[in-house]
């Protein structure tokens, strides 16, 4: 399976570089090979640490009969929107990491690609297989409720605020640093990313429509030295949560930095870890903890749903948001 990668950056560059070393098991589970054969980069100057060859010719790539599944790590919303649906229209799969593109266009990308796969187990929490555990694991439930960290920039930025006396500004330099920010990383302080990563998860529980417009979103930018001095002071760890409750036939969606009392399993995810909690009405609560970013938990994410491709063929259910856990769509609660 020829895979090409349309954006070779932090997390491009990991995919690429895991299918190479990893392509033997890759190869026993998937039933195939899978190759990246070409990235599509802005600028083919810059130093990558990859050999996977480069172009900036993204239509000669479009146009290639021979790519079995298209990678999409470019980012952004309209262009990127237009790009995975010329794809899709042309029936070939595509796997994303853009919790932004699938926030404003999840049920449409879903409509054009029909029987055609779309894999975005990559577009929420990084490494953690939260959008399988989700559709597979807890098939059996209603859920009842979905919360957690699910930003791993604004949690590394809160921890070492919490931990050492350094400044906001300089923490959030080190994020993007070590590749954890976004492009803008104003999504991943005011709260928009994981509100892009909230209507994905609600959307599969819940088959909600709506944007992240209709979700209140508070970020961490107003977060102080002094409130962290006096949330210590009384035993809370101040969280960024995302949380999903249903409330009768509605949902309720909300994002804004919480006090946690510091004995809750939440309160002890760090650093750029995310932690989920979603509690089903068979199972109960079930956690689910890991890298929330990075190049290499998020590469992880991208090939197994690669793998899940190649071994399943096009159109397993399994990686689209056609059949929400709900017997019927709930409404998304005003905010
Ligand atoms: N900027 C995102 C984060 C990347 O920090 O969580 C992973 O979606």
């Amino acid at each position: 399976m020829k895979v090409a990668i349309l954006g070779v950056g932090t997390v491009g560059t990991a995919v690429a570089n895991i299918l190479l070393k990893n392509k033997s098991i890759i190869k026993a589970r998937s039933g195939k090979e899978i190759v990246p054969v070409i990235g599509v980069v802005k600028n083919t100057t810059k130093a990558r640490d990859t050999s996977l060859p480069l172009t900036d010719d993204l239509e000669a790539v479009l146009a290639r009969e021979d790519i079995d599944i298209y990678v999409e790590l470019m980012g952004g919303v309209a262009q990127t929107h237009g790009i995975v649906k010329r794809i899709l229209a042309k029936g070939k799969p595509v796997v994303t990491a853009n919790k932004a593109l699938l926030a404003y266009h999840r049920y449409d990308l879903q409509a054009v690609a029909g029987g055609v796969a779309i894999g975005f187990e990559a577009s929420v929490a990084g490494g953690i297989p939260i959008i399988k555990a989700l559709r597979e694991g807890l098939s059996a439930n209603h859920i009842e409720s979905i919360q957690g960290i699910m930003n791993g920039t604004s949690n590394y930025i809160l921890t070492k605020m919490m931990h050492e006396k350094v400044s906001f500004a300089a923490v959030l330099k080190e994020a993007q640093e070590l590749g954890y920010a976004e492009a803008d990383p104003t999504f991943d302080v005011g709260g928009f990313d994981a509100a892009h990563k909230l209507l994905i998860l609600a959307s599969i529980a819940y088959g909600v429509h709506g944007d992240p417009e209709d979700i209140l979103i508070e970020g961490i930018e107003r977060i102080s030295q002094e409130d962290i001095y006096f949330a210590k002071e009384f035993d809370y760890t101040i969280k960024l949560l995302g949380i999903a409750k249903r409330r009768g036939s509605q949902v309720e969606l909300r994002v804004h930095p919480a006090l946690v009392p510091s004995e809750k399993m939440i309160a002890k995810v760090d650093g750029v870890m995310n932690g989920i909690s979603v509690i089903g009405d068979a199972v109960g609560e079930t956690m689910y903890y890991g890298p929330g970013a990075g190049g290499n938990a998020t590469a992880s994410a991208v090939i197994s749903d690669l793998i899940d491709i190649a071994r399943d063929g096009q159109g397993s259910p399994m990686l689209g948001f056609k059949q929400p856990l709900e017997e019927a769509s709930l409404s998304l609660m005003p905010k």
